[in-house]
């Protein structure tokens, strides 16, 4: 009867390989922590926040240049005109790349335009901005959901498959006036001429 043949003892890392390896590691933790420490500092430096959107060139965008907005000069920004862009014969007005943009603005414990009109079935960008504090913005039922801060611009883009009647409300505290911040938010019927995906 043979012997199955005696497999080799498992390598062992002998104390000194263990402690190249150990110092191997605590090198690579020691340079996270340098790239954390150096990142937060320049952010706090340049006073930069991560981008929702970093920057949709869309004709209708004007003086809104990568997600910056002045939310003090919101008069000459299509922020003026609350609501979906449309044309001069109240229709959904397409951008150059095909879809639809709406233009939302959160302030004074308010949402303008006073009821959200968008249409099914056709990509619409949503542009939210805040003039005074951070607000959030959640359209209840969707995934829809960003927080809104003064001088930035969230822009979602999103179909809305089906027509029907939700809410926009701010989910993030924002003062006395916070649990009043809540809009008719409503998804139309598709536009005449749009296709209807289902
Ligand atoms: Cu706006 Cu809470």
């Amino acid at each position: 009867m043979s012997r199955a043949p005696e497999s080799a003892p498992p390598a062992r890392l002998d104390h000194h390989a263990l402690e190249r390896y150990e110092t191997a590691w605590l090198g690579v933790a020691a340079v996270m922590t340098a790239l954390l420490f150096v990142g937060v500092l320049a952010s706090v430096v340049s006073g930069t926040y991560p981008l929702l959107d970093a920057g949709s060139g869309h004709a209708h965008d004007g003086p809104i240049v990568r997600g910056r907005v002045d939310p003090k000069n919101l008069a000459a920004t299509p922020f003026a005109k609350p609501g979906l862009v449309v044309d001069a014969a109240g229709q959904p007005l397409l951008n150059d790349q095909g879809t639809l943009d709406a233009y939302i603005v959160a302030g004074n414990f308010t949402f303008q335009p006073a009821v959200l009109r968008v249409p099914a079935g056709v990509p619409v960008t949503l542009h939210v901005t805040a003039t005074d504090v951070a607000h959030g913005f959640e359209v209840t039922g969707t995934n829809i959901n960003a927080e809104i801060l003064p001088g930035h611009v969230a822009s979602l883009t999103v179909t809305f498959r089906h027509p029907g009647e939700q809410h926009a409300i701010c989910n993030e505290y924002c003062g006395v006036g916070h649990h009043n911040m809540i809009t008719r938010f409503v998804v139309d019927p598709p536009a005449t001429g749009a296709k209807e995906t289902q």
